[in-house]
């Protein structure tokens, strides 16, 4: 990498967007950065642009953006100067720019798993027939990808789960698991709604699904095992036996940077070297799915196909927030996200207009159901 590589960073104020900013930071003579982007958290975002100095940036008040000049997130996607562009904003609204940036041939560092849970057969195929590289951020995701070299010799995958933080409690427990509880998380310092994915292992089931597009695989070479030191990031078995595995320290400051640097790599943020005398142990076992459930039933989802899967996430993402505004339990979660697959009516190619037509539906669904059950 030797000119700067020009990138823009959709979601810079979140958990993923500020370390990606503190990787860059370390990284200064590597990086320009064309755009930054928020919600609603605007003192942080005009924080952000005078000290990184993007040319452009976007936020719901535009009025209020201080020191560059304001795009929308599509004219962001579409501006030929990035070389890449980082998806890390939360939840549905990832999907649109990360196709408009496939469209314009930008290459994408892509933390949004919603834009593959929701649209992985279109997003994937669009961005093979651009040349475009889609390079994971998820830890899991960025683990696989270095540990391929020829998919056509893999047999499976091996995705690590740490369990999140009712691993070893009861059923019972996670039933009366309090807000505080769920987002307490033992490894990971996340936003809200993923941190309650993981609580769930939710988290776990749409990273299945993601897994099952970024590497073309089958569902059933797909496997989960909880790992609860988060050091051994994923593995692949391939065809003859050999396992590899891809480990570092539970930072996402490392699968950040390789994704925004791919296929270079620097020390940058890197504060100390991998010991395994340090770690000592690394424990691994299998998921019990009565105590989360929501694994099998996002398995369930990405083998039929079609608008499952945006059915499932429509309504595992508003139960969460049910659950965040506590008006719900965390079990209900899983019940709810059933129940609404269930009732569902699957679409077998759903295109685009009919995914976000089936999104709303969904949300607008579980919502009622929510007011029904409280
Ligand atoms: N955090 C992790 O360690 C991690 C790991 C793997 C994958 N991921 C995935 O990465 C994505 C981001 O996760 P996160 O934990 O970084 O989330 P987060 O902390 O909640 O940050 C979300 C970002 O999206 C912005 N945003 C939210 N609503 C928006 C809207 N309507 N329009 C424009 N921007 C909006 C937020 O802006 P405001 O700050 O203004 O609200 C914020 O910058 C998720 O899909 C998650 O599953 C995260």
């Amino acid at each position: 990498m030797n000119k700067k590589k020009k990138i823009s960073i959709l979601g810079s104020t979140g958990s993923i967007g500020t370390q990606a900013l503190e990787v860059i930071e370390k990284l200064q003579d590597k990086f320009e950065i064309i755009a930054l982007t928020a919600g609603n958290n605007v003192d942080l975002l005009n924080e952000q642009i005078a000290k990184f100095k993007p040319k452009y940036a976007f936020c719901n008040n535009p009025k209020e953006i201080q020191g560059a000049e304001y795009l929308p997130l599509d004219e962001i996607c579409s501006n030929q100067e990035n070389d890449i562009i980082l998806v890390a904003v939360s939840g549905k609204i990832g999907l649109k720019p990360t196709l408009k940036a496939i469209e314009n041939g930008i290459d994408i560092a892509l933390a949004n798993k919603e834009t593959l849970v929701m649209a992985g057969d279109i997003v994937m195929k669009k961005a093979k027939l651009a040349g475009v590289n889609i390079v994971p951020v998820d830890s899991e995701h960025c683990a696989i990808h270095q540990c391929i070299k020829d998919i056509s010799q893999v047999e499976k995958l091996i995705i690590t789960a740490s369990g999140g933080p009712f691993l070893h409690k009861s059923i019972d427990d996670i039933k009366k698991a309090t807000v505080k509880e769920a987002l307490a998380h033992p490894r990971w310092n996340m936003g809200r709604k993923i941190t309650v994915d993981s609580a769930t292992l939710m988290n776990k089931g749409l990273e299945i699904i993601e897994a099952h597009h970024l590497f073309n695989m089958p569902y059933d070479n797909i496997d989960v095992v909880v790992h609860p030191q988060s050091i051994v990031h994923s593995a692949i078995e391939y065809k003859d036996g050999s396992v590899i595995a891809q480990l570092g320290l539970p930072s996402m400051h490392i699968p950040i940077q390789y994704a925004i640097t791919y296929p270079d790599r620097f020390k940058g943020i890197k504060s100390k070297s991998f010991s395994f005398a340090d770690i000592a142990r690394l424990d691994f076992e299998k998921p019990d799915y009565e105590k989360f459930p929501s694994v099998k039933l996002a398995y369930n989802a990405g083998k039929t196909g079609g608008s499952a899967t945006v059915c499932l996430n429509a309504a595992n993402e508003e139960a969460v927030f049910a659950f965040l505004n506590e008006q719900i339990r965390l079990f209900d979660i899983y019940s709810i996200t059933n129940e609404m697959m269930n009732r569902h009516n699957i679409i077998a190619n759903p295109t685009i207009d009919e995914i976000f037509e089936i999104d709303k539906e969904i949300r607008i669904k579980t919502r009622e159901y929510i007011k029904l059950l409280s």
